[in-house]
């Protein structure tokens, strides 16, 4: 049955919430009671203290301070300086009545280098502290491991997303993260909606490492046409890579849960002809299933195939797919997340 093969959770903005004009109310009462009513942020977005608690520069930082990559020369160096407010955030929250709240961590707190240096003791306290406070306010944390923030080095250093080597520095970040949260922290994120990411970063080059190539974009560097398939590639046996070591050496102890968060959308044919729903199929392969058909079926869908070619790096081994198919809860919002559903192994 469909309703044991999930975990059932979604996140609703607070604004979400709000009734449509003209709509009827909206009820707690109408939502099971172990629904989880959200707010959701990103590190790089809200914490600000960009050069406190030594933390390492991140790929945003330096992207942010170089001139003319931000229109307006803003930066995240202070944001909303949750890093300071996180107690007062986290009593706004409360007094929302949210009963849980999505984070994510900066790399850069946990991992100044990445893989070649030390984990840092201030950046552990003060993730510690945030999950123990929202804890002791009924609010259930879920934490996206990587939303966008990389550490500086591993672009300098390799190339960030564009080489396999990334892969064993996530997988590194992922277990640290897991070993040191994981007691407290059940749900698990390892992306936020890479599949945008990837087009803003090296499609059309307004994220960093802001590569692109014509007609997408004017960088200095790029090739629009095949680095977010390459980057792609990493990330999804990144995201394959965590889930099978939280699986083999913490799930069982901890208990908790893991999946990604894909940006969906979804598309309709303008007319009912086999050329409109053709392309309404090409849209879609593009979207979501870049990510979910890898990770669920092993393989990306048969249009990239089609369209890509060779520019679409191959799923290779049996090993590499093996140990991470997920199930997942599709809503109808923008943003969905999905997290494994352990009956599904058993069908
Ligand atoms: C991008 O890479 C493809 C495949 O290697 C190549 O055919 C194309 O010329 C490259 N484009 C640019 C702008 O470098
Ligand atoms: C689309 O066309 C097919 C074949 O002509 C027809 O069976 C189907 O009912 C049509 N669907 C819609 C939504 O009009």
């Amino acid at each position: 049955m469909a309703g044991e093969l999930v975990v059932w959770v979604a996140l609703l903005l607070a604004h979400e919430l709000l009734p449509c004009p003209g709509a009827s109310a909206v009820g707690r009462g109408q939502f099971p009671d172990d629904f989880l009513f959200g707010t959701s942020t990103s590190a790089y977005q809200i914490e600000g203290a960009y050069l406190e608690g030594n933390r390492g520069l991140s790929n945003w930082d330096v992207f942010a301070h170089k001139p003319g990559t931000i229109e307006d020369g803003s930066n995240g160096d202070t944001a909303d300086d949750h890093y300071h407010r996180y107690m007062e955030d986290i009593e706004l929250m409360h007094s929302l009545g949210v009963n849980s709240y999505r984070f994510s961590i900066a790399w850069t707190r946990i991992l100044p280098r990445g893989r070649f240096g030390h984990v840092n003791p201030d950046g552990v306290a003060f993730y510690n502290e945030l999950i123990d406070a929202l804890l002791q306010k009924g609010i259930q944390p879920f934490v996206t491991i990587s939303y966008y923030d990389i550490p500086q080095e591993l672009e300098t250093r390799y190339g960030g997303w564009l080489s396999p080597e990334i892969r064993k520095d996530f997988g590194y970040f992922a277990e640290a993260c897991f070993m040191m949260f994981g007691d407290r922290v059940k749900f698990w994120i390892t992306f936020n909606q890479p599949n945008l990411f990837l087009k803003f970063a090296y499609m059309d080059g307004w994220y960093p490492p802001g590569r692109c190539s014509t007609p997408f974009g004017n960088c200095a560097f790029g090739n629009s046409s095949i680095e977010p398939y390459i980057a792609g590639h990493n990330m999804i046996l990144s995201h394959a890579n965590a889930v099978s070591v939280y699986r083999k050496k913490y799930q069982g102890k901890q208990g908790g849960h893991i999946g990604i968060s894909m940006c969906s959308r979804w598309y309709e044919p303008f007319r009912n002809t086999t050329e409109d729903i053709l392309a309404v199929e090409r849209a879609l392969a593009f979207s979501g299933p870049w990510f979910l058909d890898p990770i669920i079926f092993g393989d990306y869908p048969i249009e990239m195939r089609e369209i890509l070619g060779t520019k679409l790096p191959e799923v290779t081994t049996e090993e590499e797919i093996e140990g991470y198919k997920i199930g997942f809860y599709w809503t109808q919002s923008l943003y969905n997340i999905i997290f494994e559903g352990l009956h599904l192994l058993s069908m």
